[in-house]
């Protein structure tokens, strides 16, 4: 394999060099004359006098110069047994006029557009048809359920949603449109428009007035050309998990996405114009944002859109399958993905099946890797096997081994050492700096590079404080971790109540809110315990008010499906007791670490603060009857 050598380039120089010369290679309408604007600290702003747009970077610069006939997109749907592509004329013919179709319904820039879709082409069409009129999409997973999608509405007051008719579940077809009706008429906010594809799976019935149908839509349609838009502008919302019900909306500007992503495609990823990129993700995640939309599309490549599971859709070749049809060079995707597969076929029988010469690296992230996973990875593709760590919020890597630049020694359990624009470091709780090899919360100097996010949707003051007020001058990441002697980073768990549920990122104070709603529940705590495959599940444990009668299983039954309800299926909320009370500090704090180091069947060490030491001992006890309970 490859690698190409630009590190010198890139430690020589500085940060706002870096950037001022990764700006010129993507197209502008008017070019900044200033790199980075820092007069607002936090409020950073790259090149804050650029004009642009993403829509245009992502297509039209290919079809200007001589690439329109190579394939942008390639759609692999097992579950529909599916296998369709585009090329990029023909990808911009649709967008241009659904952009036109989204116009004519009075969008425009600015406006906010919600898209809750299954994997499916007019999922990106829908979002590069928002970008192309500088509105801002705000694309919710398929996974969410009603409520979640309603407080999304909202927050994001949409003019206009796009939706399908159903997603396909390997084992059912989930009916989008009621969850869409239910989330709507929750909401305060009404949008003027749904327009929906009709999926000839299930076939949703349509207001009057209301509701349009894609298809009918698309025939009507003008092609609506780019709308010029200012570097700061947004692209997009992306609603993110945070400490309570209300999620975070992470906003992303146009101008710095579209450096940083390009820029990430050939330094990270290592791919050039025409190779064939795969990220099994989903466009409701950020990943999907990043790596199956616009990295790929701004940087040339062919994308890879996979309406499957890696597992089970038929079996655990489907991975393999997809990679040598479609000649993959880079996957990208979860380590649980990577574990679900090895469960299934642990010699690797599947991988024999195919010929995977043309996969170069497989990228991972999303979730700590376990040392495991990536090696049994790499010993059965025999390829370089690359963790790395990012957010929601950054939207592209913070730490990684960038195979376009220099390929590092590959240390399992550390997603290597900072890109090229980012400075970690680790901090106590004072802010004070620790030594190498201490653990601490891990933050990143600032400013943040572009494409990270630049502020949270109505919000300024919970971006303030959720990200820059426990320690000035950095962004907080809310990961805990150390770097080592070699100033490798290792990542080694969240320090507020976010968790990862087989590379979703949930919130257990989301949870919590749902349980504490039920009328027989007093209190309750949903901890994050870990799971052979999905990494780490939650699990609930509720105290009854006084004098309930009804059994608790048949309470722990209504939660379970409470959550699955109000938060939706991808909560994965299925463990759940009732015991006598909570362990607690004296200042009343509920001691969730502990409880999870018990449940884990780590060593714990009684806190100095707790009230009763006893509560501790009697829910050690109920976490082993739950484990002989099976
Ligand atoms: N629409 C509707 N429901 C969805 C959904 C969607 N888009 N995605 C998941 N769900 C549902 C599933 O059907 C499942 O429902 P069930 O409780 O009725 O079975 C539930 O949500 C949990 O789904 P999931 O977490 O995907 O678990 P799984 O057991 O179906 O599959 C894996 C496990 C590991 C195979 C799967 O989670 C996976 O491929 N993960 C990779 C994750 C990923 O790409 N993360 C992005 C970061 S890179
Ligand atoms: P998300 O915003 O969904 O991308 O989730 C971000 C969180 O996932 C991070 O804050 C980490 O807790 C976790 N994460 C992502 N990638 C990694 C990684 N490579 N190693 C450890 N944790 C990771």
């Amino acid at each position: 394999m490859e690698f190409h050598i630009y590190f010198r380039t890139v430690d020589v120089l500085s940060n706002t060099e870096l950037w001022e010369k990764a700006g010129t290679e993507i197209f502008w309408y008017q070019a900044p004359t200033v790199v980075l604007d820092d007069s607002d600290p936090p409020f950073y702003r790259w090149y804050p006098d650029g004009i642009t747009n993403a829509c245009y970077n992502a297509l039209d610069v290919h079809v200007r110069d001589g690439r329109g006939d190579q394939t942008a997109l390639i759609y692999d749907s097992p579950v529909t047994d599916t296998e369709s592509s585009l090329t990029y004329s023909e990808l911009l013919e649709r967008v241009a006029r659904f952009a036109g179709a989204l116009a004519a319904l009075g969008v425009q820039k600015g406006d906010r557009v919600l898209v809750y879709m299954p994997m499916v082409p007019e999922a990106l069409i829908a979002m590069l048809a928002c970008a192309r009129l500088g509105a801002i999409h705000s694309v919710v997973f398929g996974g969410f359920a009603s409520n979640e999608l309603a407080v999304r509405i909202d927050d994001a007051t949409p003019k206009v949603i796009v939706s399908a008719s159903c997603g396909i579940e390997p084992t059912r077809i989930v009916a989008y449109k009621p969850l869409l009706d239910k989330a709507i008429e929750i909401a305060a906010h009404k949008p003027d428009h749904c327009i929906v594809l009709q999926r000839p799976q299930t076939v949703a019935e349509l207001l009057v007035d209301r509701d349009l149908d894609w298809q009918q839509v698309m025939d009507n349609a003008e092609a609506a050309d780019c709308v010029p838009v200012a570097a700061n502008e947004p692209l997009y919302i992306l609603y993110t998990s945070g400490t309570t019900g209300q999620p975070k909306g992470v906003v992303r500007d146009t101008g710095g996405s579209i450096v940083a992503l390009k820029w990430s495609m050939s330094r990270i990823y290592n791919v050039q114009p025409g190779d064939v990129y795969w990220a099994a993700s989903d466009v409701g995640w950020v990943v999907g944002h990043s790596y199956i939309v616009y990295g790929p599309l701004f940087n040339g490549n062919t994308t890879l859109l996979y309406e499957g599971k890696p597992v089970g859709t038929p079996d655990p070749g489907a991975f393999w399958r997809v990679i040598s049809e479609h000649n993959v060079k880079v996957l990208f995707t979860a380590p649980t993905a990577f574990r679900a597969i090895k469960k299934e076929d642990p010699t690797g029988k599947y991988i024999a099946k195919y010929d995977l010469d043309c996969l170069e690296s497989l990228f991972l992230a999303g979730e700590r890797c376990d040392p495991d996973t990536l090696n049994w990875a790499s010993s059965k593709l025999g390829i370089p096997v690359i963790d790395h760590w990012w957010q929601t919020e950054t939207g592209w890597p913070i730490c990684s081994n960038c195979l376009g630049i220099e390929m590092l020694p590959i240390v399992p359990g550390s997603p290597a050492r900072p890109v090229p624009g980012y400075k970690v470091d680790v901090v106590d709780a004072n802010g004070s700096p620790v030594a190498r090899g201490e653990i601490g919360a891990l933050v990143v100097e600032l400013p943040l590079p572009p494409g990270n996010f630049t502020g949270l949707w109505n919000a300024d003051d919970r971006f303030l404080s959720a990200y820059f007020k426990s320690y000035p001058g950095y962004y907080e990441t809310g990961d805990a971790g150390y770097i080592d002697e070699n100033g490798y980073v290792f990542v080694m768990a969240r320090t507020d109540d976010v968790i990862n549920v087989a590379g979703h990122r949930l919130s257990t104070g989301a949870m919590e809110e749902v349980l504490s709603g039920h009328p027989d529940v007093a209190e309750c705590a949903v901890i994050g315990v870990a799971d052979p495959m999905k990494g780490q599940v939650p699990f609930g444990l509720l105290v009854l008010n006084a004098g309930i009668e009804r059994p608790p299983e048949s309470i722990v039954a209504d939660v379970i499906q409470k959550v699955r309800d109000e938060i939706g299926p991808v909560a994965a909320f299925r463990r759940c007791m009732v015991v006598d009370r909570l362990p607690k500090t004296r200042s009343g704090k509920i001691l969730r670490g502990t409880m999870r180091s018990i449940a884990d069947g780590e060593s714990w060490t009684m806190p100095a603060t707790i009230d009763d030491p006893v509560s501790l001992d009697e829910i050690s006890e109920a976490f082993a009857q739950f484990q002989v309970a099976g």
